[in-house]
């Protein structure tokens, strides 16, 4: 499973980076907004600046809901680097949207995915990855791992090349779960990946080792 970052500050980005795990980024209007970044020029450098500290798909979300606005924002964040992956919403001209650049060799990222339905659509119409949001469906009273597990089997069935991006990740037990699910691509804010290295048994021995070594020493 591919480990990418979800956020749009660069020092996280670089922390993720410097932990030798990090294959990519994913992004989206509110991670943006969090980070101040304000503008189109802005946005724009942003993306390239992230472009530049990973080599990995970055996931960059259009702002435009019409079939239109979606391919020529689409257009111009494909072409600031060969990496970028133009991250679309669930919606019809979405869909529309995503055939279009799957013809015209455009990476894309279908997002705000809750349903097995909205995942064979985005599949069908070429997307690279698909972005199921597990932790929204578990605060709304479901499970985001079993849409995971639903996803990966549908695909396996049928044969379907679209990658199941699992996002909107609270925790590092998220995580582990959706690698037994079938996830290709985990995006994570830091926090949770930071959380995998830790078990209190970890801490207790490497504790006693340290303490042991200093006996070795004199
Ligand atoms: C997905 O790509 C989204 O950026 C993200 O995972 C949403 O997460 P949230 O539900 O924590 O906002």
């Amino acid at each position: 499973m591919q480990f990418f970052i979800d956020t749009a500050n660069l020092s996280e980005i670089q922390e993720a980076f410097d932990l030798g795990i990090l294959d990519g980024v994913t992004t989206n209007p509110s991670l943006m907004a969090r980070e101040k970044v304000v503008g189109k020029e802005a946005v724009l450098n942003h993306y390239i600046t992230i472009c530049n500290m990973v080599d990995g798909d970055i996931s960059a979300e259009v702002l435009s809901t019409d079939f239109d606005g979606i391919i020529e924002e689409g257009k111009e964040l494909a072409a600031l680097h060969p990496n970028i992956v133009v991250k679309v919403p669930m919606i019809k001209d979405g869909i529309k949207a995503i055939k279009w650049f799957t013809n015209n060799g455009i990476k894309t990222n279908c997002t705000l995915v809750f349903s097995a339905g909205q995942a064979i659509l985005a599949a069908k119409a070429g997307a690279t990855y698909v972005s199921p949001f597990i932790g929204r469906i578990d605060d709304s009273g479901w499970d985001g791992i079993d849409l995971i597990r639903q996803i990966s089997h549908i695909y396996t069935v049928q044969g379907m090349q679209t990658k199941i991006l699992a996002a909107s990740i609270r925790t590092g037990n998220h995580i582990i779960a959706c690698a037994e699910a079938g996830a290709h691509v985990c995006t994570s804010p830091l926090s949770s990946i930071l959380a995998l290295l830790k078990h209190p048994l970890t801490d207790i021995g490497l504790a006693k080792f340290v303490e042991d070594a200093k006996k070795m020493s004199n």
